[in-house]
């Protein structure tokens, strides 16, 4: 199985989790990393549409791997999926360049799991915070796997981090 991992982190410089789930992604055979922002800063209008459509050639599995910042993705990955899933690629009637790939979703956040509760402060789980990436994937055709999220992220010790990656190379070999 052959996976295209999409990172994305707006201040990657800052990041403990990402760029050590980014690192162990690397590690991993069959993976392609692509990372938004070491390809295009946070320039939104640089993002080279073909060169990130042509990407997904011959791709099984798409992962999406991001920090929940405001219970949201990241401003270059919601521009990245405004401009490279267009209409006559991604849907509409000739648009079926993800049509049988999966998704995966790779997230971290800062808050407990509590948090992500329905008696918890947002009132929210992970899983609906994530809907509009659920809701994309079924809109092209993708099948959406269970996502993979990891909670209290912020500050990770090395051992916990050490987890984060066990859980996603697992998931990714
Ligand atoms: C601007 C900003 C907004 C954040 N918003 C949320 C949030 O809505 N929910 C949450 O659980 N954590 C939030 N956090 C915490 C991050 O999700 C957490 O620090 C990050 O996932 C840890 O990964 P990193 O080390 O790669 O940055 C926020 C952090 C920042 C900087």
């Amino acid at each position: 199985m052959k996976t295209l991992v999409i990172v994305s982190h707006p201040y990657f410089s800052q990041s403990t989790a990402i760029k050590s789930l980014q690192n162990a992604a690397l590690d991993s055979e069959n993976v392609t990393v692509r990372n938004l922002e070491s390809l295009y800063g946070d320039d939104i209008g640089s993002i080279d549409v073909a060169a990130e459509q042509n990407a997904y050639i011959g791709m099984d599995r798409i992962v999406f791997m991001f920090p929940i910042h405001w219970f949201n993705l990241t401003p270059i990955l919601k521009a990245y999926l405004n401009q490279v899933w267009t209409y006559g690629w991604a849907f509409g009637p000739e648009g079926k360049a993800l049509v049988g790939k999966e998704m995966l979703v790779v997230t971290t956040a800062g808050a407990t799991e509590h948090t992500y509760s329905p008696a918890g402060i947002v009132q929210s789980t992970m899983e609906e915070v994530l809907t509009p990436m659920k809701a994309s994937a079924l809109y092209v055709g993708m099948s959406y796997a269970k996502p993979l999220y990891f909670y209290e992220a912020m500050g990770a010790t090395p051992e916990t981090l050490a987890d984060f990656n066990a859980h996603l190379m697992a998931r990714l070999n």
